[in-house]
């Protein structure tokens, strides 16, 4: 019979539940404490008949561990609970939490940005191949056999060819490949733009990366003038960055272009007070640009006498950063998404 009542306790606290400290003393009333249910059967131990005490004395042991392991495992949750049972806390009026929605990186946002505010001028895109030839990369673009870009440091060769560099092929260093490209297989005109993945062998640093984005444009057509250029990237500077944006050209040297000119706009930030972002001149550099050499337009099949163009070169990794103040490259391939996040709904 004393068998019986140890197994109905042993069912009854094993399907217990406690979900308050109220219900918790309850408990430790009932099973636990010296006037508890199990300390009446361990009272009466001594009327048990002398050859089974051993046997009963066993199976109280057995409740009575039981009983204090199950108050622990209550008392334990009810405290992580703060004073109450975590099934309670659950408070099934409340809203639901929004889930979390991915966002675009913000290369992918300025990409996009820079697309349209040169499609809307009549521009199209175009792409071209990561893996190129060597004539693609350098040789169509008037570099010479021997210029420096072609070195080890900078390039990313796949393989050399025995014979002619023109047939080395490479990982493309800027987006200045599809330009060939393009006008080896369209006649002019022809207004694109051609964003990609650009390689370069440079250590990786918070200011370089071996892996960037740029976005080249090309205009070729009768009577493409320097003042096209200029306007042309003059409307891309107050539409990215503010109607207020001003452009200054500097000469510079490129081997594809003739003249050619490094676009800066004034900063953004500091309106041109200076400020560190413009490293205090007021001016920040934004992209590379020229009238399109008359070699290349040969190289390509195009007449030059016939035709001019302009083209220009940006990198989207430095827009990106110039317009959300950041100031790390290796932030955009970390991956770490509280930096992430701070571009949702961007
Ligand atoms: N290809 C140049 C670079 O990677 C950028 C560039 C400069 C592109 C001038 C152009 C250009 O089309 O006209 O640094």
């Amino acid at each position: 019979m004393i068998f019986d009542r140890v197994k109905e306790l042993v069912a009854e606290i094993e399907n217990s539940t406690v979900e308050n400290k109220d219900q918790l003393e309850a408990f430790r009333l009932k099973y636990i404490s010296k006037k508890g249910v199990v300390t009446e059967l361990f009272d009466n131990l001594k009327n048990i008949a002398q050859e089974d005490r051993r046997a009963v004395g066993q199976e109280l042991n057995t409740l009575k561990n039981l009983a204090q392991n199950r108050f622990q495992e209550f008392s334990a949750g009810i405290e992580a609970a703060g004073g109450q049972n975590q099934a309670l806390q659950i408070d099934l009026t409340l809203p639901v939490p929004p889930n979390l929605q991915g966002s675009l990186h913000p290369l992918t946002i300025v990409r996009r940005r820079i697309i349209e505010i040169f499609e809307r001028m009549g521009f199209n895109i175009s792409y071209g191949p990561e893996i190129e030839k060597d004539w693609y990369n350098f040789s169509a673009l008037n570099f010479a056999d021997n210029h420096p870009a072609r070195e080890m440091q900078d390039t990313f060769f796949i393989s050399k060819s025995e014979g002619d560099v023109k047939d080395d092929v490479l990982l493309r260093t800027h987006t200045s490949n599809v330009q060939v490209r393009l006008m080896e297989r369209q006649k002019p005109p022809i207004r694109s733009i051609m964003p990609g993945r650009v390689f370069r062998n440079e250590a990786i640093s918070a200011r370089a990366h071996c892996v960037f984005h740029q976005v080249e444009g090309l205009y070729v057509d009768k009577n493409v003038s320097f003042k096209d250029l200029k306007d042309t990237l003059y409307h891309f500077a107050k539409e990215m960055f503010g109607k207020d944006s001003k452009i200054r050209l500097r000469p510079s040297y490129f081997p594809f272009t003739e003249p050619s000119a490094e676009i800066d706009v004034s900063c953004f930030i500091c309106k041109g007070k200076g400020c560190n972002v413009c490293k205090y001149t007021g001016w920040v550099e934004i992209a590379g640009s020229g009238m399109v050499d008359p070699n290349v337009l040969q190289n390509c099949g195009i007449d030059h006498e016939a035709y001019t163009g302009f083209a220009f070169g940006m990198g989207i990794e430095r827009i990106t950063m110039l317009r959300y103040g950041i100031n790390d490259l290796r932030l955009f391939t970390e991956n770490d998404v509280r930096f992430l996040r701070q571009f949702e709904g961007a």
